[in-house]
């Protein structure tokens, strides 16, 4: 059965996936903030980010619960000449999650903040700590959280990052970003 995902991306109702890389995403490999290493994105979607990085020379693994989406990460990935290793995976499944092995940098636009409640934030997390190596970076970008949207991904509230997170990693920084949509929060943290 094909999931809301899946549905999202087969009609082209997923105005989230631009084909473009994230701005910030491209600003920290130019000024070298980030050094090509092995990245895992987790709800890589169409792949527009896994691929922008294996084109820099990272070892990219894209992870997406969409096997449309990544159909077309894998379309986009051959016709950019790239190698990127793509998982069909639910991020939630810790024991399968773990077989992926380890990670230096672990990256996140938009899944986290689209699962619907608090128990499948921790267990996201949990699989997030079997991965991410120790002293391995995470960005994480999500819509936050309030009164003025009516429809798209629950997101986020301000303090729900540090409270979940600050037991493992370490927030380097949390800023908001004014998108024409919602305002977004772009965290990165070091386990
Ligand atoms: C808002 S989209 C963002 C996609 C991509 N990161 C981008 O920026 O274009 C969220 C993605 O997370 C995936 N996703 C949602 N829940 C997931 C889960 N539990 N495990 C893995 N992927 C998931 C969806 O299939 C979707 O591709």
């Amino acid at each position: 059965m094909l999931s809301f995902w899946d549905m999202a991306y087969l009609t082209g109702l997923a105005p989230w996936d631009s084909g473009e890389p994230l701005r910030e995403l491209v600003e920290m490999v130019k000024r070298g903030m980030i050094k090509p290493s092995k990245v895992l994105d987790i709800g890589c979607g169409t792949g527009s980010n896994v691929v922008f990085l294996a084109s820099k020379g990272f070892e990219t693994h894209g992870l997406d619960i969409s096997r449309v989406a990544l159909a077309k990460a894998s379309k986009r990935a051959a016709a950019k000449g790239v190698k990127c290793f793509l998982h069909h995976l639910d991020f939630r499944d810790a024991d399968k999650v773990s077989k992926l092995g380890d990670f230096d940098l672990a990256i996140d636009v938009g899944c986290y903040h689209s699962l619907p409640n608090g128990a499948d934030r921790l267990r996201y997390i949990n699989s997030l700590n079997k991965v991410l190596r120790k002293g391995g970076e995470y960005f994480l970008w999500c819509f936050v959280r309030g009164k003025s949207f009516s429809w798209g991904p629950p997101g986020v509230y301000e303090n729900e990052i540090e409270q979940n997170y600050r037991e493992r990693y370490d927030i380097l920084e949390s800023h908001r970003i004014n998108t024409p949509f919602r305002d977004m929060l772009f965290t990165t943290c070091v386990r």
